[in-house]
């Protein structure tokens, strides 16, 4: 049977994997079957990504070169952008991204492409994996639907499963191999085979009904970040105008044993998940004639932040008779978050934007980014990283705190600064000049 053979050859780790789109969720992915002695085929469509790491060299900073260079050495890994290849993989898994378009919908054209360079190789005996996060409904409505041109039948001759993936980049914590993985599969057979395969690499796997749920099970996840974080970001407003500090307070409720997971207020979401994936769902609500009002309110308040921060910095120069226009303003930290050199949907870059449309001269230091590239809302492809010296700090009228990394040095930034604006709380242990410090 088609099945029997693709469960045996997954269990004895005779199974090709093909992993399309080598990125933060997939690279991963080939790390971890390659230690479990899998051949790997990666699929980009980006000629340099693919040959860097056929040079065995890493374009992300959490993972080593030199892992990638031992699966060079050892032939179980090669990447290449011809996707007529894909009919050599026996299971399929597909990272690409799944962003918004300009007006907030979900942006599928990566997965549609993919569907269509899938089919065009679909063979008897493949397992196709999907764990891009997008709306419930995407395996069914555009893979399951593209693969049905080849007459070959699911759940019989190849097998479909949706598979979210979890990652929270710079913990240390976890690794790919201990995060548990939800998957659900299209039929009862696809499910088997879906949990076959990610039990190679994963120690703990959830199965659940459907590819609906387990597409939903990725975007309750991320709405519920989104939401309290939300939450947290209100209460740091009604705070600054009590006066109470809404980092203490956070501090104080986390020592409640149950019941409660802190969550901390920002200058704004970012990162690929959080701010993107929740209007998915509430984009998909829609088709049921629904409205998601906690994504929406949370997306409201989250969005506002960035320009919250900047009537702060505008309130704290006007107190030293200042205006934003023509102030030195240095951005400390552009990465979405601490100690992870990933700029997406950075609310570093709104607020860098509003700055400039209101005069500011700006510069930024963020040893995670040494240079600036043009991205899909923002060009600040003119920026280099400055390095962190007492002079430069100096020279500011404004240093503003938007990403805590842990190696920054607190207490010597704010020694060298005349006016620090933190959006972290990231200045909580300094104990010297402390009026210089204004918490937005
Ligand atoms: N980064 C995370 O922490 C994270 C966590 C969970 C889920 N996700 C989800 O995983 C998916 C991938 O995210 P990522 O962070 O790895 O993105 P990424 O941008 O790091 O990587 C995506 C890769 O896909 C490639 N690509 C684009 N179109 C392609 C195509 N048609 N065929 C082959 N390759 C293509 C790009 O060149 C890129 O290398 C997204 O749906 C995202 O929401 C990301």
């Amino acid at each position: 049977m088609i099945k029997d053979e693709l469960l045996e050859k997954i269990r004895s780790h005779r199974a090709t994997v093909g992993v399309i789109g080598l990125g933060y969720v997939g690279l991963p992915l080939v790390l971890r079957f390659g230690e479990e002695k899998f051949s790997i085929l990666g699929f980009d469509v980006d000629g340099e990504k693919v040959r860097k790491l056929n040079a065995g060299q890493s374009y992300i900073r959490h993972i080593p070169g030199e892992r990638l260079q031992h699966l060079r050495e050892t032939k179980q890994f090669e990447a290449t952008t011809d996707f007529s290849r894909l009919a050599e993989a026996d299971a399929i898994i597909i990272c690409v991204p799944t962003p918004l378009t300009a007006k907030k919908d979900p942006d599928l054209q990566y997965i549609e492409k993919t569907g269509e360079f899938i089919v065009k190789t679909l063979r008897k005996g493949q397992l196709v994996s999907l764990e891009s996060t997008t709306y419930p409904g995407t395996t069914d409505e555009i893979l399951l639907e593209t693969f049905k041109s080849t007459g070959l039948k699911v759940g019989q001759d190849y097998f479909l499963v949706f598979s979210p993936e979890r990652e929270d980049p710079g913990n240390a914590k976890f690794s790919t191999r201990t995060i548990p993985k939800v998957v659900g599969g299209t039929t009862p057979d696809c499910l088997e085979l879906g949990k076959t395969l990610y039990s190679q690499i994963i120690d703990r796997v959830i199965p659940v009904s459907s590819t609906r749920a387990a597409e939903m099970v990725k975007l309750l996840e991320n709405i519920y970040r989104s939401v309290n974080i939300a939450l947290v970001n209100e209460l740091k407003l009604l705070g600054e105008r009590m006066s109470i500090d809404v980092w203490e307070v956070i501090d104080a409720a986390s020592t409640k044993p149950f019941g409660y997971t802190p969550f901390y207020p920002g200058p704004g979401l970012g990162g690929h998940c959080i701010p993107i994936d929740p209007f998915y769902l509430s984009w998909k609500a829609k088709e049921y004639d629904f409205s998601t009002r906690f994504i929406q309110l949370a997306g409201e308040i989250n969005t506002s932040m960035p320009h919250h921060v900047v009537e702060r910095v505008s309130e704290a120069l006007n107190e030293r008779a200042k205006s934003i226009k023509d102030s030195k303003i240095l951005m400390l930290g552009v990465a979405y978050k601490k100690d992870v050199d990933d700029v997406r949907e950075s609310p570093a870059m709104e607020i860098m934007e509003l700055l400039q449309a209101r005069g500011a001269v700006l510069s930024y230091s963020d040893p995670y980014i040494p240079k600036l590239h043009k991205m899909r809302n923002y060009d600040f492809s003119h920026m280099s990283s400055v390095e962190l010296k007492a002079d430069v700090l100096k020279s500011q009228d404004v240093v503003l705190i938007t990403t805590d990394h842990t190696g920054f040095d607190y207490q010597s930034i704010v020694d060298n600064s005349g006016l620090i604006v933190d959006t972290r709380n990231a200045t909580r242990q300094v104990t010297r000049g402390r009026e210089k410090i204004v918490r937005a």
